[in-house]
């Protein structure tokens, strides 16, 4: 039985967009821990999704949970001032889309926000390697960014473990997050590789009920 801190963060990436406010507050109201907000600028990913606009009426529409903020975006550094603004709690960023990471960094913390960043399945860890002193989160892709409802790349198990191992070896304090194609049927192997933190978007929101299958992953997590 685990007792490990175990967070879910449903992506409204896969909610109805016409009410995304009462998506979010349902999924919330279901067991969820964080809303996963997708921000795709048409220019580093292909689609175009969401803004600091949206975020923030999500934040006048009353909801509380911790916001994270995944920019997949280039350049970064405008979006996150917005963002901060807007009430993110967390922003992440992909390291090749700034031409000053560690600057980037700062002004993240500079507005009292939580740092991240994040990898793609082929993305080397070594582009994060200096700057892990002072993330508050990574995260790991597990499917090309740019869309919802992909199918989860085994390979990225092995990087998990990796970073896991990284993190647990120089005692840092962060929270390590998966992000793609993440279901019930591959969670449990995700988190024993190391992974705490789970964003899943289309395994939550085309179920009719949000609260089953939250609650489906919880006990999967629980299992190992
Ligand atoms: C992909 C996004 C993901 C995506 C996850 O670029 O970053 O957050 O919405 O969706 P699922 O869980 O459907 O793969
Ligand atoms: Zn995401």
């Amino acid at each position: 039985m685990s007792n490990k801190d175990y967070v879910i963060a449903p992506s409204i990436l896969a909610a109805d967009f016409a009410c995304l406010g009462e998506e979010s507050k349902n999924v919330l109201a279901s067991g969820a821990d964080w809303i996963h907000f997708d921000v795709m600028d048409n220019h580093y990913v292909p689609n175009l999704t969401i803004g600091p606009m949206v975020c923030k009426a999500l934040r006048d529409f009353g909801i509380k949970a911790p916001i994270d903020a995944h920019l997949m975006v280039k350049p970064v550094d405008k979006l996150i001032e917005s963002f901060a603004e807007a009430g993110a709690t967390y922003i992440t960023f992909h390291p090749e889309a700034s031409d000053h990471i560690d600057r980037s960094i700062d002004l993240i913390k500079s507005h009292n926000c939580k740092a991240g960043l994040v990898l793609n399945p082929a993305t080397p860890i070594s582009l994060i390697e200096e700057s892990m002193d002072k993330l508050d989160m990574i995260l790991l892709m597990t499917v090309n960014p740019g869309f919802g409802g992909q199918k989860f790349i085994d390979s990225v198990l092995r990087k998990v473990s990796k970073v896991r191992s990284m993190i647990d070896k120089n005692n840092l304090k962060m929270r390590l997050e998966v992000d793609g194609g993440i279901n019930l049927s591959n969670i449990a192997q995700v988190a024993s590789e190391g992974a705490d933190t789970f964003v899943a978007g289309s395994a939550i929101f085309n179920q009719e009920d949000y609260s089953e299958v939250i609650k489906k992953m919880r006990s999967s997590l629980e299992s190992i």
